[in-house]
């Protein structure tokens, strides 16, 4: 909990009136968008960042955005598999899936992971719904077509591409209620696949024509070279992601999040942001301030 301000210290009323103050564009132009929320795994590695990020979510609801949450979980899935004696490999960014790897996820996604996030949107006074790609066909997949160096097929298992979005599910909420999606989905035979959330929450933004997407995870942005190491870029354009691609600065859990990134913007959604979660109130600083706290990429 952050210490009240006392109201006796004028430079910091000020301050805070200033802030606040700052806010008003941003709530003026967001007012009634669709923002999807992408929160990694990796951004929920405590229940104080856990809590802060459902705080936020709630307080973006009550000035009058519709957030909708995709979750990953890729950590918690892993060590699950740990526990149970399993190995976790990955390629592309990607969790290779067979059967027993999918039922794990399955029940640290959806049942684990989905209803605690749901908790926390009740604990801070919101209201949300936990579903999971499967439920009202929501994400219709198909097997991914995943490419080794050279350009040749290779099998990662039931792992799944987004075919379909079926958003009736969602639009029946109508904005009262804070849908969380886990990233499982199923094909047209029912044969339900793993998604990589950040694909998952791609797809649904470029289907709900969303105004924002926002990916939450554990890094400061896009990390780019630099002379002295990397930085992360505050600004960038699509072209400009393409290009640090191709000169081979993405790896890892970044590959499928620049994929996501594409898919929405050029599907209309007006920007996509990759922000630190570690950092507090990072949803509240990228929506609501000038300074924002990661990469915000525009087509
Ligand atoms: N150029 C880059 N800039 C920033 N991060 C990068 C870059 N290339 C690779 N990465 C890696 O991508 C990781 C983030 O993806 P990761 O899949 O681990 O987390 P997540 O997507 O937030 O969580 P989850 O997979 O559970 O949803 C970073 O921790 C970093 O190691
Ligand atoms: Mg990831």
């Amino acid at each position: 909990m952050t210490a009240p301000i006392p109201p006796d210290d004028p430079a910091q009323m000020h301050a805070l009136g200033a802030l606040l103050g700052e806010w008003m564009p941003y709530i003026q132009r967001f007012w009634g968008a669709t923002i999807v929320i992408k929160y990694g795994g990796a951004a929920m590695s405590s229940r104080v960042l856990q809590e802060g990020f459902a705080r936020d979510v709630v307080l973006l609801q009550l000035v009058g955005m519709r957030p909708v949450i995709v979750h990953g979980g890729g950590p918690q899935v892993t060590a699950m598999m740990g526990r149970l004696g399993m190995d976790a490999t990955f390629v592309g960014g990607h969790r290779v899936t067979d059967e027993e790897t999918l039922e794990v996820a399955k029940m640290v996604l959806v049942g684990k992971v989905n209803k605690d996030l749901v908790g926390l949107i009740h604990r801070h006074g919101g209201t949300a719904i936990g579903l999971s790609g499967e439920d009202a066909r929501l994400l219709v997949t198909e097997p991914i077509d995943q490419r080794d160096e050279a350009g040749r097929p290779l099998d990662i298992g039931l792992v799944g591409q987004v075919q379909e979005v079926h958003t009736e599910a969602l639009e029946l909420l109508s904005g009262s209620i804070i849908p969380i999606v886990a990233s499982i989905g199923a094909d047209a035979t029912g044969q339900t696949r793993n998604v990589n959330a950040d694909i998952a929450a791609g797809a649904l933004a470029a289907a709900l024509k969303a105004e924002m997407l926002l990916m939450v995870t554990d890094v400061p942005g896009v990390l780019s070279p630099t002379e002295d190491g990397e930085s992360p870029l505050e600004e960038c354009r699509l072209k400009e992601l393409d290009a640090l691609e191709a000169a081979g600065c993405v790896s890892g859990g970044m590959i499928p999040k620049v994929a996501a990134v594409r898919a929405a913007l050029r599907a209309g959604v007006g920007s996509a942001h990759i922000i630190d979660g570690r950092q507090e109130h990072a949803l509240l600083l990228e929506v609501l301030t000038d300074a924002g706290c990661g990469t915000r990429v525009a087509v």
